[in-house]
């Protein structure tokens, strides 16, 4: 009898690598994991080092391929999905990073957004993006300001650009590419055309030898060393949306990560946001058209918890905030802006910093805990207040996954604060599952959406249990403590 074939996905995230096999009914066979290290030479500066992020991502690969019992010949696809943006750069001739590689949450390019300010509406038109810290562009500018001789290196084609997709599939596969998704975060893409811009380069101040080729986010792009096809590279929000099985405009997924990230799929029309929305591309698979859609980026959600385990020591593991938050009834009055990172979406102001407002003799670490759970449950709903506005619909459900939704309170504290059922499906790792999803279709072993769409199962939901009075005070008390979150820094 044939042996069975498997899909496996990469995924390459903000504070670990991990590897998931897949079945055709898209089970989880196999997983393996490893965290990097979280580098802050400076408040506000964050780094990852790349050459200890491939060395995690080459042995998750094979942890999870032999811990499943399984031989290479048994994989018929690989597919990788990353935490976007964060930036590095390395030599084409050593493959060797030659600066840290600068994550997507460090603000240290916040002067200079501020700089470029007289492009604001170039990057809105033509990137679809807001000019933030958030996005590559800005970092590789930084990285080139910083050394004339990295610069010219750049220009000549010596030095590469590259997010964490580009990365590993040079590693991978030796060829300098990335996906159409990873390219539409880094404020040089025009959304439009789907290629480099020269205008969004010349205003960015980026040379264009450095960039990598912008291929589709299903396509085999080459083959690693053990001769399996390397077929897919989505960004990991865009991954999550296709495996939620957004495949039709106005269908909406959040993702519970570190930080936290709501795509609407608007079809095949970029639909520019008047209301702090990022215009991103969703997928495209293989020479189809893309698909778009519209973004709610929140900086900090999940990194709160690990903050409140790693800096404060109130919690042992993440799990506990769940607990924690249970020993009281509500948040004592106490509110919790994590604006670590300044603030994203729909606010979108790297000035601001956290806050911890509303605080009384009365407040314990339980109210702390709740505060924590109740701020991803609040930037989640003025994202969807934004989403609301640009698209003229109602959310009705959520769809919610990431590892942050094994927490039933937050789950319930969702649904009361967004005023509508939110729903997690059986396979919570959406992300690793839509890169699965596309590298399978490159590959056909799914033949079609609909076969992916007949995946998808929910596990559970949650509905609404508070009272219209009370949402509504307890959203002022929110809005009041985000206002003092704001020109924190000169
Ligand atoms: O845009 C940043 C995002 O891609 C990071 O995702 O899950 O690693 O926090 P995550």
């Amino acid at each position: 009898m044939p042996r069975p074939h498997y899909v496996a996905a990469i995924d390459q995230g903000t504070t670990s690598s991990r590897c998931i096999v897949f079945d055709q009914a898209g089970n989880i066979i196999s997983v393996a994991q490893r965290e990097h290290r979280q580098i802050f030479p400076k408040p506000g500066w964050v780094e990852h080092d790349a050459t200890e992020i491939w060395q995690n991502v080459e042995a998750v690969l094979a942890e999870a391929v032999s811990g499943a019992g399984l031989e290479d010949g048994q994989i018929a696809a690989l597919g990788i999905t990353n935490q976007r943006e964060t930036t590095v750069l390395w030599e084409r001739a050593t493959g060797r990073p030659v600066r840290p590689a600068i994550v997507w949450q460090d603000t240290r390019t916040d002067a200079l957004t501020h700089a470029l300010a007289e492009h604001a509406s170039l990057f809105r038109e033509k990137a679809g993006l807001p000019l933030a810290t958030y996005f590559s562009g800005p970092k590789i500018r930084w990285l080139l300001d910083q050394d004339p001789g990295l610069r010219e290196r750049a220009e000549r084609g010596e030095v590469l650009f590259g997010t964490m997709d580009s990365w590993l599939l040079w590693n991978l596969t030796g060829r300098h590419l990335t996906d159409v998704t990873n390219a539409s975060r880094t404020m040089l893409m025009n959304i439009h055309t789907l290629g480099w811009d020269d205008d969004l380069l010349a205003a960015m101040g980026v040379p264009r030898a450095m960039l990598p080729e912008i291929r589709p986010s299903a396509e085999v792009y080459g083959h690693t060393r053990d001769g399996v096809p390397v077929a897919s590279a989505l960004g990991d929000q865009q991954a999550a949306l296709f495996g939620q099985t957004c495949f039709a405009p106005g269908e909406t997924k959040s993702t519970y990560g570190s930080g936290s990230f709501l795509l609407m799929n608007t079809g095949q029309e970029p639909v520019v946001s008047k209301h702090g929305l990022l215009t991103t591309v969703g997928y495209r698979i293989g020479d189809g058209p893309a698909t778009y859609a519209l973004e709610g980026a929140i900086a900090v959600t999940g990194s709160l918890v690990q903050w409140l385990r790693d800096n404060l020591g109130l919690i042992s593991s993440a799990a506990e905030i769940e607990t924690l938050a249970k020993t009281v009834d509500d948040n004592g009055g106490c509110y919790f802006v994590p604006a670590f990172s300044g603030l994203f979406a729909p606010h979108w102001r790297s000035d601001a910093r956290g806050v911890i407002a509303g605080l009384t003799g009365f407040v314990n670490k339980g109210h702390i805990a709740r505060a924590v759970l109740e701020a991803t449950a609040w930037q989640t709903r003025e994202v969807v207040d934004a989403m609301n506005a640009d698209s003229g619909l109602d959310l009705t459900t959520l769809r919610a996954d990431g590892g942050m939704t094994a927490d039933n309170l937050l789950m319930q504290t969702l649904a009361d604060v967004l005023a509508v059922p939110v729903i997690r499906p059986m396979v919570a790792e959406t992300t690793a599952l839509g890169a699965a999803y596309a590298a399978g279709l490159a590959t056909g072993y799914w033949p079609d959406l609909d076969s992916l769409r007949a995946n998808w199962h929910k596990a559970a939901e949650w509905r609404p249990a508070i009272d219209e009075a009370a949402r509504e005070r307890e959203y002022r008390n929110w809005k009041k403590a985000v206002a003092r979150t704001l020109d924190w820094v000169e």
